[in-house]
């Protein structure tokens, strides 16, 4: 098959995406997060065909990306007003809800759980998408399973180009990491996936306390303890560079380090960011780049803690080999 490369500028381009959508094929979408490889979430074949794509295993639960808040009742019930209060805050944006699903929705979307991740993205093409012809897309991140989720409509050829009708080019993706899952079937609510909206941010809104384990014990297929990888082996080094000492003499390495750049022969330095926010913004990205050098390792300075490096660290701890 032949992947289309389609223009978020192009009228034309946007229309035929959707006429692709709604015939069923699998079309890449940019999100504020990451690319999604999309299917109309209504149709249980479509929505096979993109674990085809990525070679997922069939029982990982897919998020339904919606093009407004009061469509959230079609798949959904019931709905606490909590969901409400969340969505009138944060919707359009990187926040996924976890929700009790409604009784027809396909066990093909939700892996076979009785719940459904349900999330109103804030690109504003994707969402113009979704609202005029009245669609609703089942959408992973647009990545073969396990490796680096893309944030550019380049990495989505790499990842998948040939196995899917379109991508639609839409520029790179303002957060660069996936969105915020919050658990609302079950209290205390909590957070499942560490994304841009912090644990704080939702419990300020509720007016109680959204927990956020760092590690959490809900097993959910999905939830892999290896995932986002690199082909490369990653590995982490100290914050402090200053006793890295030098790959082995045959091994050549890429270093992604923040602050001022180390001078060194011995390695390829790849300058990071240092607040949370740009940092998760470039992750992806960069680890793709160094992925491409032809390098035997990457490796990773250690970014600093606390609740806005969350998200970084959660998919550190799944990248790293
Ligand atoms: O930002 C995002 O969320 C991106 C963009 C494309 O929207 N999507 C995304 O989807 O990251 P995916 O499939 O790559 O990751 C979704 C995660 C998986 O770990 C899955 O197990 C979990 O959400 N998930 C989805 N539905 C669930 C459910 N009903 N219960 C528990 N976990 C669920
Ligand atoms: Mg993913």
């Amino acid at each position: 098959m032949k992947t289309q490369l389609l223009s978020a500028q192009c009228s034309t381009d946007l229309t035929q995406a959707a006429e692709l959508l709604k015939a069923g094929e699998q079309v890449a979408v940019p999100t504020e997060t990451v690319y999604g490889l999309a299917a109309d979430a209504s149709n249980p074949d479509a929505v096979a065909g993109i674990f085809t794509a990525k070679g997922r295993p069939a029982n990982h639960p897919l998020i339904v990306h919606l093009g407004d808040v009061a469509s959230i009742t079609e798949w959904a019930t019931p709905i606490p007003d909590e969901a409400y209060k969340l969505a009138n805050a944060f919707w359009p944006g990187p926040m996924t809800l976890l929700l009790p699903r409604a009784e027809h929705i396909s066990p093909v979307v939700t892996g076979g759980l009785d719940t459904i991740g349900l999330r109103v993205p804030a690109q504003p093409v994707l969402l113009d998408l979704l609202a005029t012809h009245q669609l609703a897309v089942a959408a992973p991140s647009a990545n073969p399973y396990k490796k680096l989720s893309p944030t550019t409509a380049e990495q989505v050829m790499h990842g998948l180009g040939g196995k899917i009708a379109a991508v639609i080019d839409g520029g790179p993706c303002q957060h660069g990491l996936e969105s915020t899952i919050v658990d609302l079937t079950k209290r205390p609510f909590r957070v499942l996936r560490a994304g841009p909206i912090t644990a704080s941010e939702l419990s300020a809104v509720l007016g109680e306390t959204v927990d956020a384990p760092e590690q959490h014990d809900t097993v959910v297929p999905g939830n892999v303890g290896s995932h986002y990888q690199p082909n490369t082996r990653l590995q982490m080094v100290a914050a402090d560079l200053s006793d890295l000492s030098a790959p082995h003499p045959e091994k050549r390495a890429a270093l992604l380090h923040f602050g001022d750049a180390p001078t060194r022969d011995d390695l390829v330095c790849i300058a990071m960011p240092d607040d949370a926010a740009r940092y998760g913004q470039a992750l992806y990205h960069q680890l793709a780049q160094a992925d491409q050098l032809g390098v035997d390792e990457i490796w990773l300075a250690q970014p600093p803690h606390g609740e806005a490096w969350l998200a970084v660290h959660d998919r550190l701890r799944r990248a790293v080999s």
